[in-house]
């Protein structure tokens, strides 16, 4: 210890060398159980889900001849048919660039205001470790004239708006994934790699990245995010996203990366290009990209750094971390952008710190709100 450290600070140290000192095996054996026993709980699933949960991948001879079919693709006549799919195409932002991560972020025409807060923050990011990233927004079109000059003069300003010939509503995101998958194969062949993201996301490419440059190559076969096992399809005829038999007759969907925010490979945005066709449509946007995975072969990969629809407390060092969170609760992304990237680094026990921190407080505020669910749901409730 340091000799010109205070005496109070002296004792107390002394204090707690005999305290622990005076510690019998047993009282040891029980702090280690329960130091262990709170990890376990606190990253136990994340764990289990991210090493343990894997069904084989398989191949057939229906799948070889998928990749077969997605090798050659011809996409002369898309590319030469253009005004029939998108209103606005930015056909040749990808031209002639060798981009490693195209990220698609899934906006709704009238949130310009959200789409400016991301070409300000997370969107700025144009290369990471000397790998281009290109950030482009998703649209359908709006019920509004006016949306539309909106979105035209935005679009002129910034050039980077995709905007599919299809109404932006909840019911067309199945129609908006496979617009945007087809521009992708089409228009930016050679993006490494397709990130899809919700708007409300809040996403740290840099850590992204970083993880895909980590990856086994070949770059191939790739579709990661935080994966969903184990859904059952709605079956209530009175609900809106009800999925009759006639349409997905299994029990349950195969596992699939939730819709926020997932990754794939080229190779398999044109594998699924492929099938499109062939896979039921009625079925949530995320599920159907599911359906598509699984019928090429495919194993979705998980990872726990992706939020899916929760929204991760803030804190500096989880934030370098992990890959998404979902922002619906806290405007405070350009001030957690601006801390992000203020060039200080975490050290290794201010990671561990930050993680223990930010997935505890997620999880009571998760456990919060499932609370707060209950009680709405609670026909006892006789609140306004
Ligand atoms: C697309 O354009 C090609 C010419 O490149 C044409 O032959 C084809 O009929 C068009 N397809 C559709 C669906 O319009
Ligand atoms: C985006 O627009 C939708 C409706 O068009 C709205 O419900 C949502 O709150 C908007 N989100 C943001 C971040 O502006
Ligand atoms: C985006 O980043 C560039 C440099 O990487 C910077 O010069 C520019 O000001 C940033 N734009 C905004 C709107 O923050
Ligand atoms: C989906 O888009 C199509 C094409 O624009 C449109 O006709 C249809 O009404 C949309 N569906 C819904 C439910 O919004």
């Amino acid at each position: 210890m340091d000799p010109g450290a205070p005496i109070q600070e002296r004792t107390s140290c002394i204090f707690l060398q005999v305290t622990f000192c005076r510690l019998r095996t047993h009282q040891w054996c029980f702090i280690l159980f329960n130091v262990i026993l709170f990890h376990a709980l606190l990253f136990g699933a994340d764990f289990v889900e991210e090493y343990f949960l894997h069904s084989l991948p398989y191949i057939d001879m229906k799948v070889l001849e998928i990749k077969n079919k997605a090798r050659k693709l011809n996409i002369e006549p898309l590319r030469s048919n253009l005004s029939k799919y998108y209103v606005l195409s930015q056909s040749e932002v990808c031209k002639g660039k060798n981009i490693f991560l195209l990220s698609l972020v899934f906006s709704s025409p009238g949130n310009g205001t959200r789409r400016d807060l991301i070409r300000k923050t997370w969107g700025n990011v144009t290369s990471v470790q000397g790998h281009p990233i290109l950030t482009l927004f998703a649209l359908g079109m709006p019920v509004s004239v006016t949306t539309q000059k909106e979105i035209n003069k935005e679009s002129r300003k910034n050039n980077d708006i995709i905007e599919g010939i299809f109404l932006d509503s909840s019911e067309n995101q199945t129609l908006k994934i496979i617009a945007m998958i087809q521009w992708a194969v089409a228009f930016c062949p050679n993006a490494l790699f397709i990130l899809k993201v919700d708007e409300e996301m809040f996403v740290n490419l840099p850590s992204l990245v970083d993880y895909l440059l980590n990856l086994k190559e070949p770059i191939e076969d790739i579709y990661i995010g935080r994966v969903i096992h184990q859904v059952t399809p709605n079956r209530d005829p009175q609900n809106r996203d009800f999925v009759p038999l006639s349409e997905y007759p299994e029990k349950y969907y195969p596992d699939y990366c939730s819709g926020e925010a997932f990754i794939m490979s080229q190779d398999v945005a044109r594998m699924m290009y492929v099938v499109f066709k062939e896979v039921p449509m009625m079925v949530p946007a995320d599920v159907f990209v599911g359906i598509c995975a699984k019928s090429v072969g495919l194993i979705p990969i998980h990872s726990s750094r992706f939020s899916g629809k929760r929204h991760i407390r803030y804190n500096r060092c989880c934030y370098k971390f992990i890959f998404t969170s979902s922002e619906i609760a806290d405007p405070g992304t350009p001030l957690a952008w601006k801390e992000i990237n203020d060039g200080k680094e975490c050290t290794l026990f201010e990671t561990y710190y930050g993680l223990v921190s930010c997935k505890l407080l997620t999880y009571l505020d998760s456990f919060k709100h499932f609370h707060m669910e209950t009680i709405k749901n609670n026909p006892t409730y006789f609140g306004d």
